[in-house]
């Protein structure tokens, strides 16, 4: 590896290493609170199935399509895009679409930090033995309380998002590639430790019931448009971030099977998160609750009543810790690897200055929790929500459609061929099919229907 910090002449170590920061990026929280509870709501086993396949006729094109289109460019997204529109006679405004994942990934960012941070303060709190005989009432008393402190919240941000900047400020093999190595082991050890606890724990059968018994019954048309967007959210597709992973493969990976890989790593870790948190909720005789409440109420509740049950619970939050700093270095990355390049800059000063903005949009987050509770914007979501909505539901799925539109109809011909590898003139037709018609409508379906009830609202 050479010391010059420019896009284009660095590249992993191996293609484990992409096969590890990819997966490290789309391994998150989307996957640790998001994925089980949304699965044993909606069918369980049957939603499972649903899942998979949206991940492998969504999902998988979408990200060979940008992990292709970063590795044609070698360059950030933005100038990927410029390049690859003029390589291929198309307009420049393509290169909007690059500004559409920076600007998405500051504003993901600026969130995932904050809730990074009660992640981080939940392994102190569980460690220390805080919840160990809890009451239900003192568990969520607990939780509101953190929450309606501005100042502890803003200090476990700042920490989350100083390293954070530290790592990726110290480039692709000293910071990605160094918190990946040491990361993502560690992450799975974890889970398999608290595979192994859950297992004992006396509610495992019933939790495995909850997420792999065959609920069709449950099943309806929104169950399929939850799967998809999940499949686009936890692939932290849409915004670039694959894009600019990309462009440092190395030339001979084979894209197909080592996004086939990535996507198989995410989805068994999401199928883990599960079997791990269920059974332990289960074996207390207490209710699945949603997102935060199950992570930072019903699971600390439920470990406060188990042996050993303080550690473990420190452990799942480092879980949770550590998968979201790998996500969030990689949501930096598309802007940062743009400001060098343009300015020839120095990657740690780029780090800083994109931290500091990024950390100061985070305190309207802090904030909507407490002193701004009441303040709200469009359709009557707080700071937070709106930034959630407009990054999530708006940008990522319009991004991810463009992205593919374009990798798939407007390159020059042979390009993609080449890139993937494919000779066989079938092969390329399905591949055209899949990625170019079904994945970009599949992708515009769940954009309709969740923009759809926000814009009838605000014509009433
Ligand atoms: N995939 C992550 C999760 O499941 C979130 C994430 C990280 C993301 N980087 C992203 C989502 C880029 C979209 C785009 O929590």
């Amino acid at each position: 590896m050479t010391t010059s910090t420019s896009v284009s002449s660095q590249r992993w170590s191996s293609r484990w290493l992409f096969v590890l920061a990819a997966a490290g990026s789309a391994v998150g929280l989307g996957n640790i609170w998001k994925f089980p509870y949304i699965a044993g709501e909606n069918g369980g086993g049957a939603f499972v199935l649903i899942y998979l396949v949206c991940i492998a006729a969504v999902g998988i094109p979408i990200m060979v399509s940008e992990v292709l289109l970063g590795r044609q460019g070698r360059s950030s997204p933005i100038h990927t895009m410029r390049k690859l529109a003029k390589a291929s006679g198309r307009s420049q405004r393509w290169s909007v679409l690059g500004w559409m994942g920076v600007l998405a990934g500051f504003l993901i960012l600026s969130y995932y930090a904050v809730i990074a941070g009660w992640a981080v303060n939940y392994v102190w709190l569980s460690g220390s033995g805080a919840f160990e005989g809890a009451s239900a009432q003192a568990v969520g008393q607990s939780f509101d309380d953190f929450l309606a402190s501005p100042f502890e919240l803003i200090a476990y941000q700042t920490a989350f998002m100083i390293l954070t900047i530290w790592i990726v400020g110290r480039g692709v093999t000293q910071g990605l590639e160094a918190a990946i190595r040491w990361f993502m082991p560690l992450l799975f050890l974890l889970l398999i430790a608290l595979l192994v606890y859950s297992f004992n724990s006396g509610g495992f059968d019933q939790g495995f019931a909850f997420m792999f018994d065959m609920k069709w019954d449950a099943v309806t048309a929104d169950s399929w448009l939850i799967a998809m967007g999940q499949a686009f959210f936890t692939l932290s597709l849409g915004m670039g971030t694959m894009m600019a992973y990309g462009a440092y493969v190395p030339d001979d990976a084979n894209l197909g099977t080592t996004v086939v890989t990535i996507a198989a790593l995410d989805t068994l870790i999401a199928v883990a998160a599960g079997l791990a948190i269920f059974p332990i909720v289960f074996a207390n005789g207490l209710e699945v609750a949603q997102g935060p409440g199950l992570t930072f109420v019903t699971l600390p509740l439920a470990f406060g009543q188990m042996p050993f049950g303080s550690i473990f619970g420190a452990l799942f939050f480092l879980l949770l810790s550590f998968a979201a700093i790998t996500s969030a270095i990689s949501l930096t990355e598309p802007a940062l690897s743009f400001l060098v390049e343009e300015y020839n800059a120095k990657r740690q000063r780029v780090a800083i200055s994109l931290g500091v903005i990024c950390w100061a949009l985070g305190l309207g987050t802090v904030f909507s929790f407490n002193v701004w509770s009441d303040v709200t914007f469009v359709g009557g979501l707080t700071f937070f929500d709106s930034v959630d909505y407009f990054s999530q539901n708006i940008l990522l799925p319009l991004g991810g459609m463009l992205i593919t539109f374009f990798a798939i109809w407007l390159l020059p011909r042979g390009m993609v061929e080449q890139q993937l590898g494919i000779e066989n003139p079938i092969l390329g037709w399905a591949w055209k099919v899949v990625a170019g018609i079904v994945a970009p409508l599949g992708v515009l379906a769940v954009f309709l229907s969740t923009i759809w009830p926000m814009l009838s609202g605000l014509w009433q």
